[in-house]
């Protein structure tokens, strides 16, 4: 608590100017903040359904795009690839079937779900879809949680 009959001058201008400083600096910063926040990222290519031949994970967009990709069961999904605890790029394991996070070690199977924790929530999807040459393109502005991954936006249907 500030105690202003117990403050000399010299203290009052000091801490004066830290609080305008700080209100000065902290405005711009919170509309960048709330600007990246509110902003969309824009749907992108992610190549064509000949990438992804057979069934399996794909990290090879993980660097540029923060996604991984599954194909599974005639189904083609893009997932967030930052871990749900606490943000951890996940990587794919030696055994090529799940995801685990080199932070502190929580693992996701093939479909996002926790296997291990600390994590606790599953993996986000994003929408996909696919033009009549089987272009991909992914719009990160669609995001599905696990209780909407059947929805026809989350995944491609693939055979
Ligand atoms: S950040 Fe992934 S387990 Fe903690």
């Amino acid at each position: 608590m500030l105690d202003c009959n117990n403050m000399n001058r010299r203290d009052f201008v000091t801490r004066a100017a830290v609080i305008a400083t700080a209100a000065l600096c902290g405005a711009p910063l919170m509309r960048c903040a709330l600007a990246d926040d509110s902003e969309p990222l824009p749907p992108y290519s992610i190549g064509s359904l000949a990438d992804f031949p057979k069934d399996g994970l794909y990290n090879t967009l993980e660097k540029q795009h923060q996604i991984l990709i599954a194909r599974e069961n005639g189904k083609l999904y893009v997932m967030t690839s930052r871990c749900t605890h606490h943000g951890g790029m996940l990587n794919i394991a030696p055994s090529g079937d799940h995801f685990i996070c080199p932070i502190h070690h929580a693992q996701f199977d093939e479909a996002g779900n926790v296997i291990h924790g600390p994590a606790r929530k599953p993996l986000v999807r994003y929408g996909i879809s696919a033009d009549d040459k089987g272009n991909l393109t992914v719009d990160p502005s669609k995001i599905f949680d696990k209780q909407h991954w059947d929805d026809p936006a989350a995944f491609l249907k693939v055979s």
